[in-house]
Parts: structure tokens; sequence; C-alpha cells
């Protein structure tokens, strides 16, 4: 983890989201989106409610083309889940795994959003996303194993039982519910200006530093501890820069010192 160059303090930034988080994200992120559109395609919603019909819809209603996407994004996102979970424990890597107490806390955040009241301090995650990261995690899990019975029951030769099946394709129906709902209040948590400085960490895996510093103080104070930023050019280029704006309001000359670099 690492700070960034940049022209002030404000703008300072701090890698959040490593490459291979971005990826394991998006590489979800896309599967369990195609994995809903195909899925919806094979109860078959698209055609029962006309939606074929319009211009460019008209594959969703061919049985042939969703079957065979929703495998393809059914094998990515068991691609992205594998990678995950061996990634996070060959590098020791368990920040939003979830943690006692995480409910209450979660309760606690929500709640002084709401009465701007004081949030506990936060480590690199807050205990709501760690909430939300089990229920999709679960929700997944859940998915994937209903949906490789489902992938059995379709090998030739096999046969479960119609029970089985029936509990399974319900089950598979339960979490097709769930990650939709999970999906949009994720989403949904992005409407609230107080987490809208995360965004920038799944595009570019930077955030800035001034928002760390208030919201996860205590994964901040690990990343001072751990030497990987580091606080003296933090005060440092805060001086710097509160010099340069003071020279540069006196002196007319805007930006002749602000434009300094400072590594912070
Ligand atoms: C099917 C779609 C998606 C799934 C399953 C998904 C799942 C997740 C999960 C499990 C997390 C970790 C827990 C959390 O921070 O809440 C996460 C983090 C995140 N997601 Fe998504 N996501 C999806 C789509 C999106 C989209 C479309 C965006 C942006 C517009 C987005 C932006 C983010 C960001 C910024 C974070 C990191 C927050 C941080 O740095 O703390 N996600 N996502």
């Amino acid at each position: 983890m690492m700070a960034k160059k940049s022209n002030s303090i404000k703008e300072s930034k701090i890698l959040r989201q490593s490459v291979a988080n971005q990826f394991v994200h998006w590489a979800t992120a896309l599967s369990v989106l195609l994995l809903i559109i195909t899925g919806l395609g094979q109860l078959p919603l698209y055609t029962r409610y006309n939606v074929t019909k319009l211009p460019g819809a008209e594959w969703l209603g061919d049985y042939f083309i969703t079957i065979n996407l929703h495998y393809f994004a059914a094998f990515g996102l068991l691609f992205a889940a594998s990678f995950h979970i061996v990634y996070a424990f060959v590098r020791r890597e368990f920040d939003i795994f979830p943690r006692k107490g995480d409910l209450k806390e979660s309760y606690q955040i929500i709640k002084a959003m709401f009465t701007n009241g004081e949030e506990p301090a936060s480590d690199k995650y807050l205990a709501e996303q760690r909430v939300a990261y089990l229920f999709i995690a679960l929700t997944l899990l859940l998915l994937i194993i209903t949906g490789l019975i489902k992938t059995l029951k379709n090998v030739p030769g096999v046969d479960l039982g119609p029970s089985l099946l029936y509990w399974n394709t319900a089950l598979h129906n339960i979490g097709t519910g769930l990650i939709f709902f999970g999906v949009i209040g994720h989403l949904a948590a992005f409407l609230l200006k107080e987490n809208r400085p995360l965004l920038p960490g799944m595009f570019t895996g930077l955030i800035n530093r001034e928002y760390i510093r208030h919201r996860h103080s205590l994964w901040y104070d690990k990343l001072l501890l751990n030497g990987e930023i580091n606080e003296i050019n933090h005060i440092e280029s805060n001086a710097q820069s509160n010099q340069a704006n003071a020279i540069s309001k006196n002196s007319k000359q805007p930006d002749a010192l602000n434009g300094k670099s400072t590594s912070v």
C-alpha cells in the first residue's frame, strides 16, 4: 500500500484496491449480471412478457444461447471466487472477512449517518461492508452449489430424484432473488454521500487520503505504523501547502508554489 504523489494534500491518494481485488470485483459483477439476465431467460420470462419483441432482444428468447451464456458466466464466477479465496489465504488478507460484533457496529454506523452522530472508528472496511460481503458471498455460494447440482442433472445417465431436484430449483430461484436484492442494496449504498468517495477505488485503485484518515482511521493508523504511508511528510506537506497558499494569495501568483508536487 502506498500514497501517491499529488499537487496538494487534499488531492493526495492512497492505494486501496489492488489490481487483483479490482479484477475479482469486476469479474464477479459482470458474471453475476450475465447470470441474472440469462437465468431469467430460461424461466422463460422474456418470451412470456414480450421482451423478445424489442429491437435487439430476440436472443433473450433463444434457450440455446441463454443456457450457453449462463454456463459461460457461471465458469467466470467460479474462477473469480476461487481466485479470491486462494489469493486471500496466500496473502493473508482478511480485511473484508466478517468479525464478531459486526451487526451491532453496522447499526451504530447507520444510526450515526442519519443522526449526524459520530461513527465508531473503522478498519479498512466498515462493519456494514463486511456484513454486505458475507451476505453476497453466502448467496453466491448457495447459487454455485445449487447450480452445480443442476449441471449434474443434465449429465446423461444421472438421475437425482424429483424431490432433490424440486428443492434444488427452489433454492436456486431464492438465491437469484437474494442476489438481485443484494446488488440493488450494494449500488444503493453509493447514493449516500458518505460512501461515494469509495467509488474511484474500484476503477483506479486509489482513494482520497483525507477520507481514509477520517472514515477508516484504524486502517490509516496501521498504514502509518507499517511505514506504508508517512505522517511526517503529511504534516510537512500540509505546512508547505498552507505556506504556498498564503504566498500565492499575497503575491497574486496562483499555483506558482501550489503546483509543487508533494509526496504524502
Ligand atoms: C453484480 C454486481 C456487483 C456485485 C456482486 C458486487 C459485489 C461487491 C462486494 C461483495 C464488495 C465488498 C463489500 C462492500 O464493500 O460492500 C464490493 C465492493 C465495492 N463495489 Fe461492488 N459489486 C457489484 C457491482 C458494483 C458496481 C456496478 C459498482 C460501481 C458502480 C461497484 C462498486 C464497488 C466499490 C467502489 C466497492 C469497494 C468499496 C470499498 O473500497 O470499500 N460494485 N462489491
